[in-house]
């Protein structure tokens, strides 16, 4: 028998109505469009605004709209991973606070937070489940609520982080399509550079550490920026190298959207020409685990089967890391 691997076989996305526009930044904090766009490429970014929403309210639409597309009920779902780094709680699980409101009535799940590369580790986590024969349906969704952790006084994160949700849905292919590798790295000493600190067991919130800003994402632009043009462009490489890939091999390039700079910077060491790199940093800005399942999801109808896909992001952690997988429909 071939070996089983798992192959994405739906996906779908959801971002909020709400969209804050570079002009509404400027009068917000002492920025302008001309800056964002030409540093980052964002032009604007979706924002779930409402009382009482939260990540998961974003998830379902997105993942109910997933199981109408493959025709399947939420309650043949076995395992759900949700991606995120803005849980709605710190616990229980927003996979468990997901499987309620869906119904996933047989599933068992937990969150897996990776920030920006959440959704590679969560895919590659997921694909276990199915290459080992354990589960037949895996759900990884991939979603932030960036908006919850954004200080928009701060003029360095907020013109950045945006809202938004993807997921997809893991099944067994014996086609040979499907995830074929993935290099995932993390390395911790990158923690001063991007982080929440307020909230957990070494700053739990109290009136000083609201004072000081910890429950909002802090991010020193430049140092991350350096890692992430290195290592995102280094991990891609490598991941071709070792599976025999040149650049005309690959049909798209899916990366993480946090730069549009970054993003050229990894098409460019690949090889890979603009036409072939999913990009809708633009419209969305940085979603964290949300961007690479939106980009599959905007791009699907272009995607066919066959069609190999190199995934790429780098994130907070520091985590990153690169996937080669086959479209499988
Ligand atoms: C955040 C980021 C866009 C900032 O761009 P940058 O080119 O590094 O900009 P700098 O922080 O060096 O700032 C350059 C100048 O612009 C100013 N500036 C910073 N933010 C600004 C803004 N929103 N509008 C206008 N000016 C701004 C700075 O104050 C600085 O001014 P100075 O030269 O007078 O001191 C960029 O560093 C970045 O994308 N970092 C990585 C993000 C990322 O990949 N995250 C990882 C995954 S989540």
């Amino acid at each position: 028998m071939s070996k089983i691997h798992a192959a994405i076989t739906a996906v779908n996305g959801y971002v909020p109505d709400y969209i804050l526009t570079n002009a509404e930044l400027e009068s917000m904090v002492d920025t302008n469009d001309e800056w964002i766009t030409s540093r980052t490429g964002i032009k604007e970014r979706r924002i779930l605004k409402g009382e009482g929403l939260a990540t998961s309210d974003m998830a379902v639409p997105a993942v109910k709209g997933l199981l109408e597309k493959r025709g399947i009920g939420a309650d043949e779902l076995e395992l759900i991973i949700f991606c995120t780094s803005t849980p709605d709680m710190l616990f229980p699980a927003t996979a468990n606070i997901l499987a309620d409101k869906i119904g996933a009535v047989n599933a068992w799940g937990y969150d897996l937070q990776a920030a920006c590369s959440g959704f590679l580790f969560g895919i590659t986590t997921g694909a276990q489940f199915i290459e080992s024969g354990r589960h037949k349906k895996v759900l990884v969704v991939g979603g932030d609520k960036m908006s919850s952790v954004i200080n928009y006084t701060d003029r360095s994160t907020c013109i950045i982080f945006g809202d938004g949700c993807g997921a997809v849905l893991l099944e067994p292919n014996e086609e040979g399509l499907g995830l074929i590798d993935s290099i995932l790295k993390t390395d911790g000493s990158g923690s001063p550079y991007l982080n929440i600190k307020g909230g957990g067991s070494l700053h739990p919130a109290t009136h000083e550490t609201v004072d000081l800003g910890y429950h909002y994402a802090f991010q020193e632009g430049k140092t991350v920026f350096k890692f992430a043009v290195t290592n995102m462009a280094n991990v891609a490489a490598e991941i071709m190298e070792r599976n025999e890939l040149t650049a005309s091999d690959i049909a798209w390039l899916v990366p993480h959207q946090a730069n549009k700079r970054i993003i050229d910077a990894t098409a460019e060491r690949m090889g890979i020409s603009q036409e072939k790199v999913m990009i809708n940093i633009q419209r969305y800005g940085n979603t964290t685990s949300g961007t690479i399942p939106l980009c599959l999801w905007e791009w699907e109808k272009q995607l066919k089967k066959g069609d190999k896909l190199i995934l790429a992001a780098f994130g907070g952690g520091f985590t990153w890391g690169s996937i080669y997988l086959t479209w499988a429909y």
